[in-house]
């Protein structure tokens, strides 16, 4: 380990430069001081940022780390998160115990046999969508018309959220991820809460109770008060949101990375045999959620050379996490014969993703048949062109222009 105490603080987060499949290179530094370095967070407070594989795992397990967001000395990436920590989240925002119970409730519906029973109903939701954009006509932009509309639907039917709602929810939702000011993202939460109360207000009046996640919400643990009116909104807000923003960011950027990467994506139309292992591969080289976030409830020392002190926040920098060479030999090469499972884009500990089996199935139906059906498929502008989102929120094209 580098000395902790030199200070060479780097801004966090930072935009990634093209191609977007990298980390910023201003993290370059970051990788020389693994594990673990100081940052500057955008309010000019300084925190921990963890950039090595075991110590993450390390940390991201201890519980004298606190999710809970709505502790004073909880480390905010942007002001318009700052704005957000007033109120209490459901699931990522909590500790354990109350976590725990909140998890139990909502692990049957992520299982891996229950990601596998939804692969007919995904890849429904893929052909119907493709055949739509195929209909329509090359070029088409594959962020609308493809990357979130397939999360988009599967989260709706999982939860028994109407999708005629799509243009309102994925607007809040963007709202609620990028602002662009505190106060669009406040109000953003403030509409999705009043939609969410008068869904459950009409799911509570229908005779027979519908099959979704919600439905058995509302139905069984609201009527038997396991969990208030207020829990239940949460609850929703995140499995909607983290549900399709997500998984929409992956498909597109996914995309883009693998008509970069044309000898691999080769090898994958000539054995689709790769593709579970590619899919854990992207994940590791894209890791989209960058910058997980928690405070030190307690003092924690690491590997006795460095006390995080207690009210410090720590942030995880999944994509420099994701390449460190002691775990993933040449970390910057995109191959789909590593064993890339142990990443960290999924997080890792009590809070590692609920959704991850279901976006692991949606990833490989998605990019299966998308390049299956179109083997020529290929951007419509220069990869300088295409827009993609800002480093401090999860990362994704803004638009992906294509052809074929
Ligand atoms: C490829 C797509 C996805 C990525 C990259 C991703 C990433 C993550 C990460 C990194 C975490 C941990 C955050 C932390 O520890 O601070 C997380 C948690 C979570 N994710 Fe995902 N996610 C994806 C898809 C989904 C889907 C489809 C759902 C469906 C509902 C989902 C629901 C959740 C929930 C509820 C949590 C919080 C779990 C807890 O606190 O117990 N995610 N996700």
């Amino acid at each position: 380990m580098t000395d902790m105490t030199e200070s060479h603080t780097v801004a966090f987060p930072q935009n990634r430069t093209c191609p977007p499949y990298h980390p910023p290179t201003a993290y370059d530094p970051l990788r020389d001081s693994r594990p673990l370095a100081r940052i500057t967070l955008y309010d000019g407070r300084p925190a921990w940022l963890v950039t090595g594989h075991s110590l993450a795992r390390t940390l991201l397990a201890d519980p004298r780390l606190s999710s809970d967001r709505t502790r004073p000395d909880f480390p905010s990436p942007t002001a318009r998160f700052a704005g957000l920590r007033n109120r209490k989240g459901a699931l990522l925002g909590t500790d354990d115990p109350e976590h725990r119970v909140q998890r139990r409730m909502m692990v049957p519906s992520f299982t891996l046999r229950r990601a596998a029973e939804l692969r007919p109903q995904i890849q429904r939701i893929v052909d119907e969508r493709l055949d739509a954009m195929i209909d329509r006509g090359a070029p088409a932009e594959l962020v609308r018309a493809f990357a979130l509309p397939v999360p988009s639907m599967v989260i709706c039917a999982l939860l028994g959220v109407p999708y005629e709602d799509h243009e309102f929810f994925e607007g809040q939702s963007r709202s609620l991820l990028r602002g662009p000011t505190a106060a669009d993202t406040m109000d953003a939460r403030d509409r999705l809460d009043a939609y969410f109360a008068e869904l459950i207000d009409r799911k509570q009046k229908e005779p027979e109770p519908g099959d979704g996640v919600l439905d058995e919400l509302v139905h069984q643990q609201l009527r038997d008060g396991e969990l208030d009116q207020e829990e239940v909104i949460a609850l929703a807000t995140i499995l909607l949101v983290a549900g399709h923003e997500t998984t929409a960011n992956m498909i597109s950027l996914g995309t883009f990375t693998l008509l970069q990467h044309p000898d691999r994506l080769a090898e994958l139309r000539a054995n689709p045999g790769l593709l579970p292992a590619a899919v854990e591969e992207l994940m590791r080289m894209l890791s989209i959620a960058d910058g997980l976030l928690r405070v030190a409830a307690e003092d924690i020392e690491v590997e006795g050379a460095v006390t995080i002190r207690a009210g410090e926040g720590v942030l995880f920098a999944t994509s420099v996490i994701n390449r460190d060479e002691s775990v993933y030999a040449d970390p910057d090469i995109l191959d789909w014969r590593r064993p890339a499972r142990h990443h960290v884009a999924f997080g890792f500990g009590i809070h590692q993703c609920l959704g991850q089996n279901l976006a692991r199935a949606e990833l490989e139906i998605a990019l299966h048949a998308l390049f299956t059906r179109l083997p020529t498929l290929r951007l419509a502008v220069p990869a300088e062109e295409i827009p993609f989102k800002p480093g401090d929120t999860i990362q994704g094209m803004l638009e992906l222009p294509v052809t074929w």
